[in-house]
């Protein structure tokens, strides 16, 4: 497996572990269950499994408000489980990233219990406490569907805290060296557990400065780069992954020189999918990729098209999310904060040709992809579950009782109706031919045999019609052509210049003509010169 730029090619795949297999019978998935499912996993054909918080948490925000940063919940099991699920994975060539949530902690946490039980406690300067909440004013709130400000009032100490997302989950002060220090200790921990790097939870509020929006401040890519300095020396192949919802401009900065982060969420280039397929409009992804900037050789784009998150709208325009909650929210409740709340398949209205298009952009666009666990068997959502849980809901692996996903009762309602697991499950997908699993897993195995999708070079070909997109990727030597129809009619392409007319299919394995090409709605090619 030694391979120190392995990300750059790898097929990624994130799971919830509490909705993905259950073990014990408890109703809810843990670390055992998971382990038992990574034949599915390298089947699929997934290079690196990304995991959800999995530490001891009140679970006020589903494990992203950490109690203890050194062990893992009960409900998952034990560390030794999760070094069984390492061993487990490694054993199959699968890496396994977790998440760090460096900028703050639960309410819960011992820390926190002691910063706020007296000023003078020596944990008091572990968070940001202030006597006023006109402190940073102006500093945009994350969680606005619930949080007001980003202050919130301690009775017992008579001073304010600070708070970047629910109140429950307090603001470290990373302005405290030894804030910083724990931090470096937490990463080593893991890393020396064997986890192979972290996705990192919102590097981009660490720091905080009077007159300034306190994200992405120097000071925090100073002490990110700590960390990477750390990472280099000590485990070298371990990654870190910035979760920073920024636009291009600034998430490049993330990279830095490429002693930053390795890799990067992508979030301005996600909406732009659904919104190209929307208007039947290539411009909104090639523009955006044209203002990004190129990154450092050892840097890596992450792709994705959703997460356990609602699907962001920070990153477009007031009138383009509009748009988009009109085409792909039409109900309130879909909406949630600025984003809507729903899984893949449901957003797309389970069009199979729609939902394989994004697929094969997800594939084939300039970074590496992540898959949100389920969305490759076309998984659907309950919205009858508050904030973002109703895209967490358990696995469907087949249609016996609860999906066998638990023996038990299971942690949470199972998606029913059209979505059910009576119709929706790997088991039956896997059997099919023809099913979307199917078809996903064919472009997972075609992207591994090039290197041009995770290293190339991207050029836009210009054709005639704004609704298509094309473009070739370009890797040593290596040449293959992209053409997706964004629309719903039947259109016909031209690759301009191309006097060799043999080309051929990777999806299918057909010879086609490039010289005039018939692109059937929502059509996608792979196209490589025979
Ligand atoms: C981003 C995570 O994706 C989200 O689920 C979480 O609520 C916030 N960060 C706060 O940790």
């Amino acid at each position: 497996m030694h391979n120190e730029l392995w990300y750059k090619d790898a097929v990624f795949y994130q799971i919830s572990v509490r909705a993905f297999k259950d073990s014990n019978g408890d109703g809810h998935g843990d670390l055992r269950g998971l382990t038992e499912k990574l034949d599915y996993i390298q089947n699929l054909g997934v290079d690196c499994i990304w995991i959800m918080p999995i530490y001891p948490s009140p679970l006020r925000d589903d494990g992203y408000d950490i109690a203890d940063y050194y062990n893992v919940s009960d409900e998952y099991g034990k560390l030794d489980d999760l070094k069984g699920l390492i061993a487990a994975a490694h054993e199959r060539g699968i890496r396994i990233i977790m998440d760090l949530v460096l900028n703050h902690t639960s309410d819960r946490h011992p820390w926190f219990r002691a910063s706020r039980s007296d000023k003078n406690s020596p944990y008091r300067s572990y968070y940001v406490w202030s006597d006023t909440d006109k402190k940073y004013e102006g500093v945009r709130i994350i969680f606005g569907d619930i949080e007001k400000s980003n202050w919130a009032w301690d009775d017992k100490t008579q001073q304010y805290y600070w708070h970047r997302f629910f109140s429950s989950q307090p603001d470290l002060n990373f302005d405290n060296p030894a804030v910083q220090a724990e931090m470096l200790n937490v990463v080593r921990f893991w890393l020396t557990l064997g986890i192979d790097g972290f996705r990192v939870d919102a590097p981009t509020y660490l720091f905080e400065r009077e007159g300034t929006n306190c994200e992405s401040l120097p000071e925090t890519h100073t002490y990110l780069k700590r960390i990477r300095y750390l990472i280099d020396n000590e485990f070298p192949e371990a990654i870190m992954l910035a979760e920073s919802n920024q636009w291009p401009q600034e998430l490049s900065q993330y990279f830095s020189s490429g002693d930053e982060f390795h890799m990067a969420f992508h979030f301005p280039l996600m909406p732009r999918i659904f919104l190209s397929l929307a208007e039947n409009n290539a411009a909104p992804i090639t523009e955006i990729l044209k203002d990004t900037p190129s990154i450092p050789e050892n840097c890596q784009w992450a792709i994705f098209l959703r997460n356990h998150d609602e699907l962001s709208l920070e990153m477009v325009t007031d009138e383009e999310r509009k748009l988009m909650w009109h085409k792909f929210a039409p109900e309130p409740q879909m909406i949630h904060n600025l984003g809507i709340r729903r899984r893949l398949a449901p957003i797309l209205n389970n069009d199979r040709c729609k939902i394989e298009l994004v697929n094969s952009l997800l594939f084939t666009l300039p970074g590496s992809p992540i898959i949100y666990y389920g969305d490759e068997i076309g998984m659907g959502d309950n919205l009858n579950l508050p904030d973002r849980n109703g895209v967490r809901t358990p696995m469907q692996w087949n249609s016996s009782p609860n999906a066998g996903f638990t023996k038990g009762e299971p942690f949470t309602e199972l998606i029913q109706g059209q979505y059910g697991f009576q119709h929706v499950n790997t088991e039956a997908q896997l059997a099919n031919p023809d099913s979307l699993y199917r078809a996903i897993r064919r472009m997972v195995h075609i992207r591994k045999e090039h290197h041009v999708f995770g290293r190339g070079s991207i050029h836009f070909i210009e054709t005639n019609d704004t609704g298509i997109l094309a473009y070739v990727r370009e890797h040593g030597g290596e040449k293959i052509f992209m053409i997706h129809n964004l629309g719903n009619s039947i259109k016909s392409f031209t690759q301009p210049g191309e006097h060799q007319s043999e080309y051929i299919n990777l999806l299918n394995n057909e010879t086609q003509d490039m010289q005039s090409m018939k692109l059937n709605p929502y059509s996608y090619h792979w196209m490589k010169k025979k």
